[in-house]
């Protein structure tokens, strides 16, 4: 199972003036100073709670905006990357994007918030765990663009994130090494990410994330059949249906939102959460998703025989353009002539033109080598009682996150799997 996501910001100028006099832009000190605060850990900034509260606000805004679609997401990509941008924000501009980010500026400093995304980045990119995840980000400045040697300097220690001098005066060149950058780090899964770059762009900030993990208790491809999805009541498509018969795995049952909840693990540091909800409660389940359901999940699940788990094997991609749904949330002000980006350049004249967010989620029986050790056969299961039998042979929501920080690293809705 593979799944990566690439994030960009394409900051552009909406003066001119900057490309045409470079020398005149100049000269302006930067007042940031660093507060030398020792600042609190990550887990009293309570990091795991604000990325799932900015995760879930995002996911009840992109399915506002695509209803009956699959949705795949990285919150945790889109939150770095405007992290990262806010590095070079100030004032209300950079305010609006921190509680974009669900931050509350009162309780924490945004020192504090810069700390707690490094250190989040630090355990996720633990060498030796089975789980693979990449990420990284990456700025690519116009040559000509005076960007400032302090917004480098804190990019690339807090967030390790290299800016790299780029001709974007040769924009299709320019197109080619981001994209290039971006398929090398997803091994191929996002290829063309950026399909024209605007002619006033002169800088383009990419985060990607790549992931891979092994089901702990693989899919048996042998047990794979065709089946029906159903889209509503009526409408059904055929699928490549996986089974796995008396599996235990956590479960919970959740009366109150009227769904069911599966977490099949990975070997590793990481964990998925599928949930289904009862036929036509997809809406009231989307509407009632907060940091505290998801807690309540993870609080509740037990390990549970599944007399027969059913989950289609599907590829689902999306490509999206986030400025819209990051102005649903109150990040407006970068977008706009208003916007202060003036930690880049030590100038009021840049703005992000355009940010598009593309996912690929690929979920299959992984890995076939294993597939001799599945089953987990228990004999006399016909003696039990209750038998329990999950069929995700409907819309059902897909929840990714890292067991070590309890960070939803990817979200997804599948709706039709063979949409993609
Ligand atoms: C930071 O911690 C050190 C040692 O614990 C202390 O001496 C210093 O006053 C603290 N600084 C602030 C700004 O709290
Ligand atoms: C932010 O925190 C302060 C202090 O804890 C609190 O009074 C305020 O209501 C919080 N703001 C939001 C928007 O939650
Ligand atoms: C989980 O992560 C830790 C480091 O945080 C690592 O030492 C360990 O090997 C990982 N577990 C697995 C099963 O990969
Ligand atoms: C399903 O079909 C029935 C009868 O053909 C119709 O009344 C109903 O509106 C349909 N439901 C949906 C969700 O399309």
């Amino acid at each position: 199972m593979a799944l990566c996501v690439a994030f960009v910001l394409l900051v552009a100028v909406f003066c001119p003036a900057v490309l045409c006099q470079p020398d005149g832009t100049l000269g302006k000190e930067t007042t940031a100073q660093e507060d030398q605060n020792n600042g609190t850990q990550v887990d009293s900034l309570n990091l795991a709670s604000i990325n799932t509260d900015f995760a879930f606000s995002l996911y009840k805004e992109l399915a506002l905006k695509n209803p009956d679609k699959n949705i795949v997401f990285s919150p945790f990509s889109i939150s770095f990357a405007l992290a990262v941008l806010s590095l070079g924000a100030s004032s209300n501009t950079l305010e609006e994007i921190l509680e974009g980010l669900k931050f509350n500026l009162t309780e924490t400093p945004k020192e504090d918030i810069h700390r707690g995304f490094g250190d989040l980045l630090h355990m996720l990119s633990q060498p030796g765990d089975q789980v693979k995840i990449s990420t990284g980000s990456a700025i690519f400045v116009e040559k000509r663009l005076p960007i400032l040697a302090e917004f480098k300097e804190k990019a690339r220690a807090l967030y390790q994130a290299e800016a790299s001098s780029t001709d974007f005066q040769q924009p299709h060149e320019a197109k080619k090494l981001i994209n290039d950058y971006v398929s090398k780090n997803t091994h191929g899964k996002i290829k063309e990410l950026i399909s024209d770059l605007d002619d006033s762009a002169l800088m383009v900030l990419v985060n990607y994330i790549y992931f891979k993990g092994k089901w702990k208790t693989p899919f048996d491809p042998d047990s794979t059949f065709e089946s029906d999805f159903y889209l509503d009541n009526n409408r059904t498509v055929r699928v490549p249906m996986m089974k796995l018969k008396f599996l235990t795995t956590p479960y919970f049952r959740d009366e109150e939102l009227s769904c069911s909840v599966v977490e099949l693990k990975y070997t590793g540091n990481a964990s998925a959460l599928f949930i289904l909800p009862d036929e036509g409660k997809m809406q009231q389940l989307e509407a009632s998703l907060q940091p505290e359901t998801l807690r309540k999940w993870k609080k509740s699940l037990r390990p549970r025989m599944i007399d027969e788990l059913r989950l289609p094997k599907f590829s689902i991609s999306t490509d999206d353009s986030m400025e819209g749904i990051l102005s649903k949330l109150g990040i407006r002000e970068v977008f706009s002539s208003q916007a202060d980006l003036s930690g880049i350049t030590g100038d009021k004249d840049l703005m992000v033109s355009k940010v598009v967010h593309k996912a690929v989620l690929d979920v299959g029986e992984i890995g076939t080598e294993a597939a001799a050790a599945t089953g987990i056969m228990m004999v006399g299961s016909a003696l039990i009682l209750n038998p329990l039998e999950v069929y995700f042979d409907r819309s059902f929501l897909m929840i990714i996150y890292s067991t070590n920080t309890q960070t939803p690293l990817f979200m997804a809705k599948v709706t039709n799997p063979n949409e993609n």
